[in-house]
């Protein structure tokens, strides 16, 4: 049996599951951990807490699917973006990993941009401006800010590839990640020298930079003990949650289109060459298929805002005693009872600062517009109706600039919630398709592996042989025309926020 398995290293938790030569899953299992914020806007985790974690769901997969050492041929990696581990000579990590909605790098990018000669010019380089959650100016604050960190650091890795480290004693990498370090040439899919010496960074700090489907390296014995697995496993290199996700969702064409509503909010387009946002609003990086990029739009909390809500207010200590999964339901019903647009209450996502549309690591939450007459109901609605208008901020940016969408498929936990897939619908005034299966970014990477252990020829033949589309809502024409009044409002009231957020203390 040639079963593949995939790792997704979320942000809340990690997530394996196995798949056979069909794409059948057999077994999935999750595991959660902590995310740090020692200060507002930034954002921490502990390494070694994704390797425990991604100990304990392989071990749960391998149990629930009955696998022999044998049955598993090839494992892809998927996981979180831009995040920074950086290690010492003998692999240990010097600190805490920043992580991609991590704040506290604006004068590196700055630092950035100055050291390139502008903005334009780095765009040119390596496709997207400097933004805060990127690698390099993580690398560039440690640097500045902890030099003592920085001089006992030998390498830097991505989230997943910490884990690919662990796993084959190799330091490897992927196009697609690798392309949200800000230092990839992104057209030409290898890491920009000229970029790293203007940086004046070495280039042994950065692993080998692989294709998706390629392999990079075995399982170490004692690794294929520990999970109950063969030396002969091949991990491949995976890729990034968001191509990861867009893969498993069958984002392979030109012309489709892919919103994700995790913690993060991403809108994801195939592209069949590099295709830029002169003003750098939207990212342009590789796909994990070969010779193919897209553009992505992404919105720092999507449904982590609705999570935000529910464990700090709803749930917060326990108040209302109830089980986690009832207290979502019960929120999210009584915000279906709200009419569309929340009478008048607006709320601005920017609970970790923004990036698509306005790169603004100042940018904080906001709810507006608060009466009497609002309910718990019309809160969160508003909170979901404003992520959703945040999404159609990068959907908006794409129109602009002509990039052809033929089909919108809704992912992540957010879209599972039917509520959530109409008001998508109906905020942009679009037909939004939903997936049979919306196994995401763990699905994504095992079909990788499944190419990389030779059971596909390529990664769209097996989105082809695997990923099926389910009901298609279309937009309520009453519902679309509140949305389409209450977007510019949405727009208006970050602009009139802008100035004030940075003089915000704390
Ligand atoms: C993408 C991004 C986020 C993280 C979340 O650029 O920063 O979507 O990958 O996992």
């Amino acid at each position: 049996m040639s079963i593949s398995i995939g790792i997704d290293v979320g942000t809340s938790g990690t997530k394996a599951l196995a798949i056979n030569p069909a794409g059948k899953i057999l077994a999935e299992a999750s595991a959660g951990y902590p995310c740090h914020h020692p200060k507002p806007l930034w954002s921490e985790q502990d390494p070694e807490d994704w390797w425990q974690a991604t100990v304990k769901v392989v071990r749960a997969v391998v149990k629930k699917a009955k696998l022999k050492s044998s049955d598993v041929a090839a494992i892809g990696l998927s996981g979180q973006m831009h995040g920074s581990v950086f290690l010492d000579k003998n692999n240990k990590v010097v600190r805490p990993a920043l992580l991609w909605n991590d704040q506290r790098t604006e004068a590196e990018c700055a630092e950035i941009e100055k050291r390139v000669g502008g903005r334009k010019k780095l765009i040119k380089m390596v496709a997207n401006p400097a933004l805060t959650g990127f690698t390099a100016p993580k690398i560039l604050w440690l640097r500045n800010k902890e030099p003592r960190n920085f001089a006992k650091t030998v390498k830097v890795l991505l989230p997943k590839d910490e884990i690919r480290r662990r796993l084959t004693g190799e330091f490897a990498t992927e196009v697609s990640d690798a392309s949200g370090t800000l230092l990839l040439d992104v057209v030409k899919r290898k890491w920009s020298k000229p970029l790293l010496s203007k940086l004046d960074l070495d280039a042994d700090l950065l692993p080998k930079c692989y294709e998706s489907e390629e392999v990079t390296g075995t399982l170490t014995r004692d690794v294929a003990q520990k999970l109950g697995l063969s030396t002969d496993c091949v991990v491949v290199g995976g890729a990034g949650d968001c191509a990861a996700g867009a893969i498993g969702n069958g984002i392979v064409k030109k012309g489709l289109l892919n919103t994700s509503l995790g913690t993060s909010g991403v809108v994801f387009a195939h592209s069949d060459e590099p295709q830029y946002d002169p003003q750098g609003r939207l990212h342009t990086f590789c796909h994990a298929v070969r010779g193919k990029w897209h553009m992505m739009g992404v919105t720092l909390t999507a449904a982590g805002a609705l999570q935000w809500f529910h464990n700090e207010i709803i749930t917060a200590g326990g108040i209302a005693g109830r089980k986690e999964k009832s207290a979502y339901r019960q929120i999210t019903e009584e915000a279906a009872k709200v009419p569309a647009g929340s009478e008048g209450l607006q709320f601005l996502p920017y609970l970790a600062g923004e990036r698509t549309p306005h790169l603004d690591p100042n940018a904080r939450g906001a709810l507006i517009g608060i009466t009497l007459k609002h309910t718990r109901g019309h809160v969160t609605r508003a909170i979901m109706e404003g992520v959703t208008m945040a999404l159609r901020d990068s959907y908006a940016i794409m129109q602009d600039l002509g990039v052809p969408v033929r089909q919108i498929r809704a992912s992540g936990g957010g879209a599972k919630n039917p509520f959530w897939r109409q008001m998508q619908a109906d905020v942009f005034g679009k037909p939004v398709t939903a997936m049979v299966a919306d196994e995401g970014a763990a699905y994504g990477v095992a079909l990788l592996a499944a190419v990389g252990a030779g059971d596909f020829k390529n990664i769209e033949e097996a989105c082809k042989a695997t990923i099926k589309t389910a009901d298609q809502v279309k937009p309520d024409t009453k519902a679309r025309k509140v949305y389409d009044r209450a977007f510019p409002v949405f727009q208006d009231l970050y602009a009139a926020l802008r100035e004030e957020f940075p003089k915000l203390e704390g």
